[in-house]
């Protein structure tokens, strides 16, 4: 046991980090939590724990930095690519047909999305997919403001573009000095916010929902609040993906699941034989 963070110590900041995100920290990523604390007393000049406690719990732009100094941002482009393809041969064709008489405009949320990755990769399938009379939005959103900052600029490093196919390169990245840029065609379907998965997202209607490897970090009764508040801000007929390591199995959530050619994911549906239920 560490003399830094004793058990006192690391229960209420782990109640608080639960309450505040819904992530949960076990014993297993301890030492992270304490590496975060010291970084962050270090940089504010706090000598005790017991005060930095007071600060984020009065100080919300301190509680907002501390909870980006300890998430995990790992992502990528074109991650899973299995569940991409579901999206470009399954979800779309189906809300394509699904909207042929209706409204369209095709709305996808990205919740923690990181520093862009995920929503650019699905705004430039989407530009390739879908038919020009389809308008394209795109919601990033996330709890880390430095992930969102560079997902806002859109610039990334060779060293990030690896997993990006040849044509999707060249046509939807500028090339850099140190690496690439998303193009304005791509970054303007994009739209990225701050947001705690915690709470409402005011979002409407959406027609997908991505929420992929972000579910790990929470128990069971945060995750299924954050799936019921997909439902409820997901349009009649939609579809949610989750990371392929993460599961509603045994939550009871009125989601679907859904086995496709490519990849398993859920469903929303209300439209029932006699009408929308
Ligand atoms: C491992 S990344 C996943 C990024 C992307 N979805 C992907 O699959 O590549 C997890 C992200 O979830 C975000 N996150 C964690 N808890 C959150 C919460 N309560 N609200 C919003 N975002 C959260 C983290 O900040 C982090 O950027």
């Amino acid at each position: 046991m560490s003399d830094f963070l004793n058990d006192t110590h690391f229960e209420r900041f782990r109640e608080t980090i639960y309450q505040e995100s819904g992530i949960n920290f076990t014993v297993a990523n301890r030492s992270i939590l304490e590496s975060r604390l010291k970084e962050r007393l270090r940089s504010l000049k706090i000598s005790s724990l017991d005060e930095y406690h007071r600060c984020i719990v009065r100080d919300k732009e301190e509680m907002r930095a501390f909870l980006d100094s300890i998430t995990t941002n790992l992502t990528r482009f074109f991650r899973n690519a299995a569940h991409m393809e579901a999206f470009e041969y399954y979800v779309l064709p189906e809300l394509v047909a699904a909207k042929r008489s209706g409204e369209r405009t095709i709305r996808v949320w990205s919740a923690g999305c990181s520093s862009g990755e995920e929503p650019y990769t699905i705004a430039m399938v989407m530009k390739e997919t879908l038919p020009p009379e389809f308008t394209i939005s795109v919601v990033g959103s996330d709890i880390s403001l430095k992930s969102l900052m560079v997902g806002r600029e859109g610039y990334y490093p060779e060293s990030r573009v690896g997993n990006v196919p040849e044509k999707y390169l060249k046509k939807y990245f500028n090339r850099h000095e140190s690496g690439y840029r998303i193009t304005e065609e791509i970054r303007e379907l994009v739209t990225f916010d701050y947001h705690n998965l915690k709470h409402d997202s005011g979002l409407r209607n959406l027609d997908v929902v991505f929420c992929r490897n972000v579910l790990i970090y929470f128990d069971e009764a945060a995750q299924k609040a954050a799936v019921n508040r997909f439902w409820d801000v997901m349009g009649p007929y939609s579809f949610l993906f989750i990371g392929h390591s993460e599961s509603l199995f045994g939550m009871n959530t009125r989601f679907e699941f859904l086995k496709t050619d490519w990849a398993c994911l859920y469903r929303k549906t209300t439209q029932s034989a006699g009408g929308t239920t």
